[in-house]
């Protein structure tokens, strides 16, 4: 009978590991993160008949590798989000785009499945004072995007609301959508998806945005990439304009051009 035990993640193979994620995205898997990998990555050897983590390291040295270390990255990158996290943030934006003299462009730099961008897309169609904003909404996996752009969520997500926004922004809950909420046509039509690994270069059609949301993903980068990735940003956020951080993250690097102007909330220079 298999083992219910994950096999032992020796050092050198939790290093190979840890490295793999860390190229490929920029987060540093914690020291202490062992035991929770070993069990994670268990059950996917399970599901491929592999016995040991250094044969599922040879199969993602393999020519069949490609389409596992996504899965990898998949069972190890955190991609946790839900509406209105952190609401305090889209308070700040209702009034700042209130203000806003031209329609403003706004993008969810991690987006995961999307939560954020439809929040962002809905403060936006709610409070800003022009008429014709847009969304970029992006993430390095593909896979992501795919189901924030179905944007068809769990009725239970529906507590985050603010009162009246989901029945104006949303199909819920009747018919096919039964227990479902599903974004309605004109958010979506303002909002696009996008792949983009924040540690590579960046595509040079982005243009200038008014506002990046880079949320819940900072803390999770080794320092090297931290710097990397809010450059990277930054040359893409105009003059006067708010990159937006998690609550419990923070920017420490010297000489970037932002001014603190709330808690996580920066503006640029
Ligand atoms: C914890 S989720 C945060 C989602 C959302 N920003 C929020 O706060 O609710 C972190 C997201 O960062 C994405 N991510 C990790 N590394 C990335 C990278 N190098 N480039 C782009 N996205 C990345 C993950 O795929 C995941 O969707």
């Amino acid at each position: 009978m298999p083992s219910r035990r994950p096999p032992l993640l020796s050092e050198a193979s939790f290093a190979s590991i840890r490295q793999r994620v860390m190229q490929a995205t920029g987060v540093q898997l914690a020291d202490d993160r062992r035991t929770v990998i070993a069990t994670r990555l268990h059950k996917r050897l399970k599901a491929l008949g592999l016995a040991s983590f250094e044969h599922y390291l040879d199969l993602l040295d393999s020519p069949q590798g490609t389409n596992e270390h996504e899965q990898l990255l998949r069972l190890l990158v955190a991609r946790d989000s839900y509406f209105f996290r952190e609401h305090r943030h889209f308070e700040c934006l209702a009034s700042w785009l209130a203000e806003l003299d031209h329609p403003a462009r706004l993008w969810s730099a991690a987006c995961a499945t999307g939560e954020e961008a439809w929040s962002l897309a809905m403060v936006a169609a709610e409070k800003a004072r022009h008429p014709g904003w847009e969304v970029l909404a992006s993430d390095f996996d593909p896979q992501l995007l795919e189901s924030a752009d179905n944007g068809i969520y769990d009725i239970a997500q529906a507590r985050y609301f603010p009162e009246g926004w989901l029945t104006r922004h949303c199909l819920c809950d009747v018919g096919e959508m039964a227990g479902r909420l599903c974004i309605a046509q004109a958010l979506r039509e303002r909002v696009r998806f996008q792949t983009i690994n924040l540690i590579r270069p960046m595509p040079a059609y982005l243009g200038s945005f008014d506002v990046i949301l880079l949320r819940n993903l900072l803390s999770s980068l080794a320092p090297r990439y931290k710097s990397e990735v809010l450059q990277h940003l930054l040359a893409h956020l105009r003059p006067g304009g708010l990159l937006i951080i998690g609550h419990s993250e923070s920017v420490h690097a010297p000489g970037l051009p932002l001014r603190p102007l709330l808690p996580s909330v920066f503006e640029r220079l």
